[in-house]
């Protein structure tokens, strides 16, 4: 069944949609995005997912084309025309096609930022089979660019980070810079030892993971205690747990890091208590 996308104020059947091969967003990477869930129907978490999109928009003066309430309608109208029970909605912001290729940014009152939604179906994100083994990961250099907070669509590296760990029989990768992780391919990076929960703090080197926020809300409310502080390969290999957080994948035991097994080599108790609730709160505030 052909999807029904959105495009600049357009509904169509996904092989009409169309951009201009000029979009800055196509030649430069000059747009921004965010991935929002979709359980039973609903959206989980839109408002945060909204708020980052303003904020990563903000950070590179792209103007927001629509209000929240706008953005709400266009990713409940999705869910509908798709009967999208379980899922994803993409959306992307780019700078806009001004028509030609240039350095220098467009005009914003001749060239309009680009709005592109889709929806992609997932019926097995609650009930993973990957979640019930847990995934491994290796780790590689984070030579990413110094603006990890913003949201942007330059996905390049991460991508091939993914592809080094699946050529190794891995899942992901886990990026490190000064011996320490910074966060997945597509996901926050959390360790557990002796009962505490460790991921590295917020800061322009990792993004600020909206499920990072809810679970460590939901995590202090269990009284699991929390550590914001930097962890090294060596501390997250020598843990009990692991576990990583993204819209798309809640939370995700990790069971090897390098080769190295943790634990027993299935997914830990505490993640998957997290996960656990992360699905059950996340679903009854969903909206
Ligand atoms: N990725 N870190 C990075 C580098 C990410 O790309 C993502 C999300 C996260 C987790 O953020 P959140 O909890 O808000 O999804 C952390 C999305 C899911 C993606 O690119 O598909």
């Amino acid at each position: 069944m052909s999807r029904s996308v959105y495009v600049n104020g357009d509904y169509l059947p996904e092989g009409e949609a169309k951009i201009s091969i000029f979009d800055r967003g196509f030649l430069m990477a000059d747009g921004v995005y965010e991935v929002t869930t979709v359980i039973d129907g609903k959206l989980i978490d839109f408002d945060g997912h909204f708020t980052r999109l303003q904020r990563s928009l903000d950070e590179l003066g792209i103007e927001n084309p629509m209000d929240r309430d706008a953005w709400l309608e266009v990713h409940r109208q999705l869910v509908d025309q798709n009967a999208l029970d379980q899922g994803m909605i993409y959306l992307q912001v780019t700078r806009g096609a001004p028509g030609d290729r240039d350095f220098v940014f467009p005009d914003p009152e001749t060239t309009k930022p680009t709005v592109v939604l889709f929806t992609q179906s997932n019926p097995a994100l609650v009930d993973s089979p990957k979640a019930k083994k847990g995934i491994k990961v290796i780790t590689i250099d984070d030579i990413r660019w110094g603006r990890r907070d913003i949201k942007t669509v330059q996905l390049l590296y991460p991508s091939m980070g993914k592809m080094m760990a699946i050529k190794q029989g891995a899942d992901d990768a886990w990026m490190v810079q000064e011996g320490c992780v910074t966060e997945g391919t597509s996901n926050n990076a959390y360790i557990i030892k002796d009962g505490r929960i460790v991921t590295r703090a917020l800061s322009n080197d990792i993004l600020h993971g909206i499920t990072r926020a809810a679970v460590l809300r939901f995590a202090q409310e269990a009284q699991m205690p929390v550590e914001e502080r930097s962890f090294t390969v060596q501390e997250a290999m020598q843990a009990d747990e692991a576990f990583v957080t993204s819209a798309s994948t809640f939370v995700m035991p990790v069971v090897e890091i390098d080769g190295a097994r943790l634990g027993t080599g299935a997914p830990g108790p505490l993640a998957l208590r997290l996960r656990e609730i992360y699905i059950e709160e996340s679903r009854k505030a969903a909206i």
